[in-house]
């Protein structure tokens, strides 16, 4: 099959390519929610790693998704024709607005096939020394954003309790597959567990879904929660302040071939739109955004500072982890 991409063509046959069109059509094609939802694109894996490539070249996230759909036109798939390139275009920026977080909501188990490569067991090597070190005798561990409970389920083969908390049912009924522990959905800075523990972590850039605002008071919700001879363990994730180029993490799985598009785009507010497309390997494409908070080194260490912790400061969970990994004992 020729996978040409013909970039050119659509341009010069009259589509306003520039995203606000997508926004002004909506209501005119009379789209809804759901029902309008072109499930069916399923096109094969070359030309998914093909469009993913180009799009990432298109250099900001709303071109690349009407890169995409060039491309679905431009490749002889008969059932892509430009009304379907619009609707999905329409579609995709409509759901972006409304649905910002489907990978976590919607698709955990993506979630799991693209960090697939992560070093888990480090992590929890990290955790279960740093108990050691300070000399905490811990059973029980409330284990904040568990996420799809690839720590948790390691942390209970290491005989620890395990409370997971996590924001979205979506993650926590995954995490209730692998293993046995107490799942909770709540999220910081509001979390009540009307408990204290001897052990408190947020693993993996927990703290960068917090708005600037919600840092100190999610810092000081954790300190509530903690025992008298407690431990507690985060890390602020490296996140670039000033937004990135889009970039492009193409891998493949025991279900199959899939690229990912992450763009972090810098925002007025200091914060970051984290943008991605994923051409997942059922051959569904998701649209993500996600608004995430890059915090200074020092001003977490300020808050925590002004706590009855004493707090050390370490270079990632292990040599090759680039984060810094709070550690605070009370
Ligand atoms: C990058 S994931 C890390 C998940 C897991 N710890 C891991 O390493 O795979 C961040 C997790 O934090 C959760 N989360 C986001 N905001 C949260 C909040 N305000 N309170 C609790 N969890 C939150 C997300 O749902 C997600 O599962």
């Amino acid at each position: 099959m020729n996978v040409m991409y013909r970039r050119d063509k659509a341009t010069t046959s009259g589509f306003d390519l520039t995203p606000g069109y997508v926004h002004r059509d909506f209501a005119e094609w009379g789209l809804r929610w759901a029902e309008d939802m072109p499930m069916e694109i399923a096109p094969p894996t070359d030309i998914i790693l093909m469009s993913a490539k180009r799009v990432v070249e298109a250099g900001s996230f709303e071109t690349s998704i009407w890169h995409w759909g060039d491309l679905l036109i431009h490749n002889q798939i008969p059932q892509y024709d430009r009304g379907m390139r619009k609707r999905w275009c329409v579609w995709a920026l409509r759901r972006e607005k409304d649905m910002p977080e489907r990978l976590y909501t919607d698709h955990p188990e993506l979630y799991d096939v693209i960090h697939s490569d992560w070093d888990y067991d480090r992590d929890v090597s990290f955790i279960t020394n740093a108990f050691a070190r300070h000399g905490i005798d811990c059973h029980h561990i409330l284990e904040i954003g568990c996420g799809t409970g690839e720590h948790t389920r390691r942390l209970v083969a290491e005989g620890f309790d395990i409370t997971g908390v996590d924001k979205y049912t979506g993650m926590l009924s995954v995490a209730r597959e692998k293993c046995d522990a107490n799942f909770r959905q709540s999220a910081l800075p509001d979390l009540d567990m009307n408990n204290k523990y001897v052990a408190i972590v947020a693993i993996r850039g927990v703290v960068n879904h917090l708005s600037p605002e919600q840092l100190k008071p999610a810092l000081q919700t954790l300190e509530r929660h903690l025992a008298d001879r407690g431990i507690l363990i985060f890390d602020n994730s490296p996140l670039p302040p000033d937004g990135n180029a889009p970039g492009i993490d193409i891998g493949t799985t025991e279900q199959g071939d899939y690229a990912r598009i992450a763009h972090h785009a810098s925002r007025d507010d200091g914060c970051l739109d984290w943008n991605t497309i994923t051409f997942a390997p059922s051959k569904e494409i998701i649209v993500n955004t996600r608004t995430m908070s890059p915090f200074a080194d020092n001003e977490i260490y300020t808050i925590l500072s002004n706590m009855d912790v004493t707090v050390e400061r370490n270079n990632g969970y292990g040599s090759d982890s680039y984060r810094t990994v709070f550690v605070a004992v009370t």
